[in-house]
């Protein structure tokens, strides 16, 4: 499959079918009731409006203490392993990377949102972060590896797959809006993106 390129971030529009979305939702269920979701806070002290969980060596966490990976969940459980079907999807479009060590879920309701921010939290840059969509669709922006400057935005549907490497590793991203009910894939309505990172 090509994927239509954007500031060298890849876009697989398409990549898993109805069947498989669905049996991925089924399994990061089983991830959900092991390690629930939880309201992550920013080392500022303000609520982020995605809920929060992960699967996986590592999870990324933060709250009043600052950004960083942890082992365990905030409620002291070990995050559950990250599901074969997940891992499947990195090692067909990352085929050259290492693991990934965490795979970081944010849940999106009607209002959540993302703002612009990079991915540098991880020891090794020269590895990729593997970004899977499920349910509602969202609309992605993709600005510039600097601050600042132009950006411009593609709307991510359920089974879309987009990856960031090389010189697109560190480009700043964000989600603008989500497109509530647009999906039917989760029962309540939503968006779920998983991201698949290397940490250490
Ligand atoms: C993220 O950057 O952590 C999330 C991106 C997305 O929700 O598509
Ligand atoms: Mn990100």
């Amino acid at each position: 499959m090509t994927p239509l390129t954007i500031r060298g971030v890849q876009v697989f529009k398409g990549f898993l079918d109805t069947e498989a979305q669905s049996d991925m939702v089924d399994a990061l269920r089983g991830v959900i009731r092991a390690a629930p979701f939880y309201q992550p806070v920013t080392p500022g002290g303000r609520k982020m409006s995605v809920q929060m969980s992960a699967a996986g060596q590592y999870g990324w966490v933060t709250d009043r203490r600052g950004y960083r990976y942890e082992p365990r969940h905030p409620d002291g459980m070990k995050w559950p392993p990250i599901p074969e079907t997940v891992m499947e999807v990195w090692h067909t479009v990352a085929p050259k990377a290492r693991d990934p060590e965490c795979c970081l879920i944010n849940y999106y309701d009607e209002n959540a949102r993302m703002g612009l921010h990079q991915d540098r939290d991880e020891a090794d840059f020269s590895q990729p972060v593997v970004s899977i969509s499920l349910g509602d669709s969202a609309r992605f922006r993709i600005g510039n590896v600097e601050k600042g400057g132009s950006s411009e935005s593609v709307w991510l549907e359920s089974g879309d797959v987009l990856v960031m490497g090389g010189e697109a590793r560190l480009i700043h991203h964000g989600v603008d809006r989500i497109r509530f009910g647009s999906s039917s894939l989760l029962k309540d309505g939503g968006r779920i993106n998983l991201t698949l990172r290397v940490v250490t």
